[in-house]
């Protein structure tokens, strides 16, 4: 008897722990506009030190930055997209167009491109080589683009 209502109370936990790991949409959305702001605030400093020159080139800061980008398109944020987590469920509280869960193919090629261009960046960024620095971040801000060209609704 006190076995079977230890093995319930074991079942009951497992059950809590699954449904915790799966994440409400509104936070995953909270937690993928987290990452693409902190990205985007990592972008800047990059462009105003190697593009627009309005901050000295400081390698050390450049490569901070790059890496914070490359181990957010490396943490795997296909995990924060999920179909009920667009525009025609969550309305004004997102972006995402439903239009991505229609091309998933496009959207993952997208999607790597993207990690592959974080990661080159990254790459160069340690070197400090800043005309491949600034070639990276072209590419880098081109797979940003593309994917909200196809995939982010205008506001
Ligand atoms: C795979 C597609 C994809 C890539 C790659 C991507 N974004 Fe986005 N981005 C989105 C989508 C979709 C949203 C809308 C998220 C939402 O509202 O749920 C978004 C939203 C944003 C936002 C607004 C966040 C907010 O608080 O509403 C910023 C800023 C942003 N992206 C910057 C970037 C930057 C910078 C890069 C590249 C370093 C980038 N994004 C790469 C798809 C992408």
């Amino acid at each position: 008897m006190k076995a079977l209502l230890m093995g319930a109370m074991a079942a009951a936990l497992l059950a809590t722990t699954a449904a915790h790991a799966q994440m409400k949409p509104e936070d995953m959305v909270e937690a993928r506009k987290a990452g693409y702001q902190f990205m985007a605030w990592n972008m800047g400093k990059i462009k105003a030190q190697v593009i627009d020159g309005k901050e000295p080139f400081d390698q050390a800061k450049v490569a901070a930055a790059a890496n914070a980008i490359a181990a957010i398109a490396n943490s795997g944020m296909g995990a924060l997209y999920s179909p009920e987590t667009t525009t025609e469920q969550l309305g004004k509280a997102t972006r995402l167009k439903p239009e991505f869960f229609q091309n998933l193919d496009k959207a993952g090629q997208i999607g790597r491109d993207f990690t592959v261009a974080a990661n080159q960046l990254a790459s160069v960024a340690a070197d400090g080589d800043q005309a491949a620095i600034k070639k990276a971040f072209g590419d880098v801000g081109g797979s940003c683009k593309s994917c909200h060209d196809n995939f982010r609704a205008e506001r």
